[in-house]
């Protein structure tokens, strides 16, 4: 069931040819400090361009007054009888980082959208920047719509350098990958109950190696948190989603265990989200989920030697009869007792289920939970970046390397063993939130409660509720759900040893 369309990517040989045998032409530009036009790539190919269509490309930028802003676009018209190509796109990169390779290319894939057109494109030269444009581009076409009445959304085509073929074809699996995580968040929770998400993991999972298990009912007694939460919503009720690559022979191989929040939508139970305008975004509140189901269904294409079980905890946050009560105390799987303070802390419970259960059962190497956690998270870091939480400081420099490369950012933030403190409850092991008013650090105390839950694992938590959601449709991102972890992901599994 997705409502959206995935554009073709394909590479092609460089030259004026197959150029001038697309729709249009995408060009990449900067503008230096001395207000000189510069193209970032393949110069003598677009000398080449320029004679075939009888057009000065600097001319056009002088014409235009370009700021080369990366994904700043101008459309030059041309025309030649014989060629189908329509018009050349400049495109602004920036100073020509990654991040700006990557603005320019969501800009030229959001051109696109819903067109079924054909764009060749010349705005990437090393190997990193092919990669980076080819995601972008497909990112920027992204859209979903259940609107009825409009045709069939038409799809283009990107043509890319043919020197790089099996990375674009890489780029393919990931970006799809992406956009199968944002059809999920985007679903309404009218009709993405945690039952549907199960029947999700299965669909994916069809004709592959991926095995999927699925908890509900009474098989989910241990899981104090995920009934506490999702009994609030008894029809179709919580639950336990294991899928899991382990490809014949993979005994040996590292296991990670990833873990995502699951929570089809957060009202905030009887602590009821207040003002309620903070309700509207919370069908994305499994992001978390979304984004692991999105990772493990892309790992048969991409072979990575490394086993990876993905556990979706999915409840929804209701308010109801049934519905948990501030001062309730749960036990978790493992045995652990917590005191819960405010129902709308619910990510931590049903996460803390999840986590016990790795650690009890799954011996992982590598234990990642990724949530849409805290509102603090946001508060700290904005929405450009993900709040990672790891004792294991090497780990989270690997990560935080390849969020830079890979465009899902996330930096380290501190476990304040101080604010533990926090965690004291006297009728229970632990208080589930900080009950003292103004205790601040929410992002903070969240992440040390998870940690009573991992034993001596490896383990890294992702709090990403700042970035998992867009306001507004820019840069590479959809107004809503972005997709947020799913290219970190995919790359630190493919870098594991
Ligand atoms: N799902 C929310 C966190 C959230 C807030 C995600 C905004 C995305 C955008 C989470 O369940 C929550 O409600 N957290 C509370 C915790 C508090 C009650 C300790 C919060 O952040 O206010
Ligand atoms: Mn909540
Ligand atoms: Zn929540």
């Amino acid at each position: 069931m997705s409502a959206s369309v995935v554009p073709t990517l394909k590479s092609q040989s460089l030259t004026v040819e197959a150029a001038a045998n697309a729709d249009s032409i995408a060009i990449g530009f900067l503008k230096s400090k001395e207000n000189i036009f510069t193209f970032n790539t393949n110069l003598s190919l677009i000398a080449k361009i320029e004679k075939h269509f009888d057009v000065n490309l600097k001319d056009e930028l002088s014409f235009f007054s370009a700021t080369g802003k990366a994904g700043e676009l101008f459309e030059v018209p041309v025309s030649d009888e014989g060629s189908r190509c329509e018009r050349i796109l400049l495109v602004g990169v920036g100073n020509n980082s990654l991040t700006d390779v990557r603005l320019a290319g969501a800009s030229l894939g959001r051109r696109f959208r819903g067109k079924e057109s054909s764009l060749f494109t010349l705005v990437a030269h090393t190997s990193s920047e092919i990669f980076a444009h080819a995601v972008s581009l497909v990112l920027g076409n992204f859209q979903w719509t259940k609107k009825t009445g409009n045709a069939k959304v038409k799809a283009p085509i990107f043509y890319l350098s043919d020197t790089h073929a099996a990375l674009i074809e890489r780029a393919r699996v990931v970006a799809q990958a992406v956009c199968r995580a944002r059809d999920l968040i985007h679903t309404p929770a009218n009709i993405k109950t945690p039952a549907w998400m199960a029947q999700q993991a299965k669909s994916y999972a069809r004709n592959s190696e991926l095995v999927v298990t699925v908890l509900s009912g009474k098989a989910l007694s241990e899981f104090g948190g995920l009934q506490a939460v999702g009994n609030s919503s008894p029809n179709p009720g919580p639950r336990f989603i294991q899928v899991a690559y382990a490809p014949r022979g993979s005994k040996n191989w590292p296991h990670v265990v990833l873990v995502g929040k699951g929570i089809t939508f957060d009202t905030g139970g009887i602590s009821l989200k207040r003002p309620y305008d903070t309700m509207i975004g919370m069908k994305s509140d499994m992001s978390g989920a979304a984004a692991i189901l999105s990772v493990v269904s892309a790992l048969p294409e991409l072979a990575p030697k490394v086993r990876v079980t993905a556990l979706l905890m999915c409840a929804e946050n209701a308010l109801s009869g049934t519905s948990q009560r501030p001062s309730d105390v749960i036990t978790h799987y493992g045995g652990t007792t917590v005191e819960v303070i405010n129902t709308d802390a619910e990510g931590r419970l049903v996460l803390a289920d999840g986590l016990a259960y790795a650690d009890l059962n799954l011996d992982p190497d590598y234990l990642v939970d990724i949530a849409t956690l805290t509102g603090a998270a946001t508060l700290g870091l904005g929405r450009q970046y993900g709040a990672m939480y790891s004792r294991n400081n090497a780990l989270a420099k690997k990560l935080h390397d390849i969020g830079e490369t890979s465009g899902d950012r996330v930096w380290h933030m501190p476990l304040i063993d101080d604010y533990s403190v926090a965690l004291h409850s006297v009728v229970a092991d632990y208080n589930h939130t900080a009950d003292k008013p103004k205790f601040s650090a929410g992002s903070v105390t969240a992440a040390l409660f998870l940690e009573k839950f991992v034993g001596t694992r490896n383990w890294v938590h992702l709090d990403i509720a700042g970035p998992a959601r867009s306001e507004s449709d820019a840069g590479e991102n959809p107004k809503g759900g972005t997709g947020f972890g799913v290219r970190l992901l995919i790359d630190w599994i493919s870098s594991i040893k």
